[in-house]
């Protein structure tokens, strides 16, 4: 396994996905991580990721000790400035930034070996900084430069000590991936045994050693995460495992229906269906305010869930759909030195009342791991390749309050929106569904005038909203072609009386937001 040590780049996550892409293990802390802990963790190699800092910072340091293991090291950005200057080089301001597309003339190495075009000696890399090594430190040769910067690949083959001042681990790099393999694969000689299928044997003998004869209850929402959390340890623990399946009465088209199907019949997975649309909706009658309806349904959801769990009284365990970018984030979330990892729930405040033990069997995975594994567990491709949707729900894409007869119509509207979405496909076999990020309708509460037939209409208002992002912290609006934004709206006016008005929302995120609530 590699150990990844994060000094704050907005890319770190990035490096941990090329090495899992590798079939190796990998974590990803903070760069002060106590030294007592790296030995404990025993990786075959570190990789020391880029910053926003300086290292003339003191703030920003890494044990000096890591140098000492015996193992090999690889710094990205200023994690080669960190080596360079903790091994004796020099670091200098940068009066030149250097942003983009850079060629990096390599010579042969025991790094470089092989990797870059062989006729030209270049590698086609994406930069991002202002200070740059200026001084090499002892042992150090410089084995690949750019105009701008004469020390663009560094290696010491002694120590196994390696510097790249470009970003291997993001796609602009062409030859990233080959590079970060050599590190991983070759140089530190790791195991690419992080694979599925070893993953789930794995999963699941932890998961039983875990619980023993205990019962566990888990909160299914039907989205990716909770599902395939499921899915994994009913393949663990069969009965043991019971699933409280909350509808809030704010579920897409059919989403009820379909869960029920596929955990209840399909999977045979013990799931109780709630349905507490009745009180969901009286607690939020007469409610407008955006942040208040939130915590009108949240709130709400607690309580049913925890009505249902104090009727299993051997229930042990709460087990959830963490996945690792959680447990990142929530570490990241506190101050930088402090390392305790909150506990991250969808279902706010849920452990802490219900004095269960948590049972996080996801939080080693990132999301393209997490729908991996969903579908070589046997749920549907659809499924765990679908849309984000917010635990609020419809809830926040009706404008102002909610009413059933709103919930009903925006239902219908957004199900034909999907349909045409996922009924389109380009030469790559791709629809419209999977090239966006995430697309639904927002119910907007107020009447225009139409006409249809002889007859003068007085209806409502359908956004359409689609948009693609790679984070969900910024977002395109996803031009979709005319033809399909048509069919959509005649769909929608011709089958869901009640609107008689369809608009495109055309604004990127920021300023505006995805969801519109
Ligand atoms: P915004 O609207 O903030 O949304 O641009 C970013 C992403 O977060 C989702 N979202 C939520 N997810 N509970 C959730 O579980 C929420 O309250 C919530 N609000 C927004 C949104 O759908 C988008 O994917």
């Amino acid at each position: 396994k590699i150990l990844i040590l994060d000094f704050g780049s907005q890319v770190t996550q990035l490096i941990a996905r090329r090495v899992r892409e590798a079939h190796v293990y990998c974590e990803l802390h903070s760069f002060d991580m106590p030294i007592a802990d790296i030995k404990a963790f025993a990786p075959k190699g570190i990789i020391l990721s880029g910053g926003p800092n300086s290292v003339y910072e003191s703030d920003y340091q890494a044990n000096p000790e890591i140098l000492n293991l015996g193992i090999p090291i690889l710094g990205i950005c200023y994690g080669m400035q960190w080596l360079a200057h903790t091994m004796g080089g020099e670091v200098s301001g940068g009066d030149q930034r250097e942003f983009g597309y850079a060629q990096v003339h390599t010579e042969d190495s025991q790094f470089t070996n092989g990797i870059f075009d062989n006729q030209l000696n270049t590698l086609d890399v994406w930069m991002s900084h202002g200070d740059k090594v200026s001084k090499l430190p002892a042992g150090f040769k410089s084995i690949g430069h750019t105009p701008s910067c004469p020390y663009a690949i560094i290696e010491n083959p002694q120590k196994h000590f390696y510097g790249v001042q470009f970003h291997p681990e993001v796609t602009h790099t062409k030859q990233g991936r080959e590079l970060i393999n050599r590190f991983v694969l070759d140089i530190c000689q790791a195991k690419p045994s992080w694979t599925m299928p070893n993953y789930i044997e794995e999963a699941i003998t932890k998961i039983r050693q875990q619980v023993g004869t205990d019962e566990v209850i888990l909160g299914l929402s039907g989205g990716v995460d909770s599902s395939v959390a499921a899915a994994l340890i009913h393949r663990a623990i069969g009965d043991q495992l019971t699933c409280v399946f909350v509808d809030h009465g704010l579920l897409r088209y059919q989403e009820a229906q379909m869960v029920m199907d596929m955990f209840g019949k399909n999977l045979g997975v013990n799931v109780i269906h709630v349905d507490a649309s009745v009180d969901f909706l009286e607690k939020l009658a007469g409610e407008t305010d955006p942040e208040r309806k939130r915590k009108i349904i949240g709130a709400e959801f607690v309580e049913v869930f925890q009505h249902e769990a104090s009727k299993r009284q051997n229930a042990k365990w709460l087990a959830q759909g963490t996945i690792y970018p959680d447990v990142i984030e929530s570490a990241g979330a506190k101050t930088k030195k402090a390392h305790a990892i909150k506990s991250h729930h969808n279902v706010g405040g849920l452990p802490e009342t219900l004095n269960l033990q948590l049972l996080e069997p996801l939080r080693d995975l990132f999301k393209d791991e997490v729908r991996e594994l969903g579908v070589a567990l046997g749920l549907p491709r659809d499924m765990v390749y679908r849309h984000p949707f917010p635990g609020p729900g419809l809830g926040v894409r009706i404008l102002g309050e909610v009413k059933r007869e709103y919930t009903d119509l925006l239902r219908r509207a957004d199900h034909i929106f999907i349909e045409e979405l996922r009924n389109t496909c380009d030469e790559d076999g791709l629809s419209w569904y999977d090239k966006t990020s995430q697309a639904f309708a927002v119910f907007l509460p107020v009447k225009s005038v139409g006409v249809m037939g002889d007859g003068r209409t007085y209806e409502y208002v359908v956004a359409l909203r689609a948009v693609i992002t790679s984070d969900f912290m910024t977002a395109h609006w996803a031009h979709l072609p005319y033809d399909l934004l048509g069919r959509v709206s005649n769909r929608i006016i011709n089958e869901v009386r009640g609107i008689n008005r369809v608009v495109y929302d055309v604004s990127g995120k920021p300023p505006a937001t995805i969801e519109w609530e």
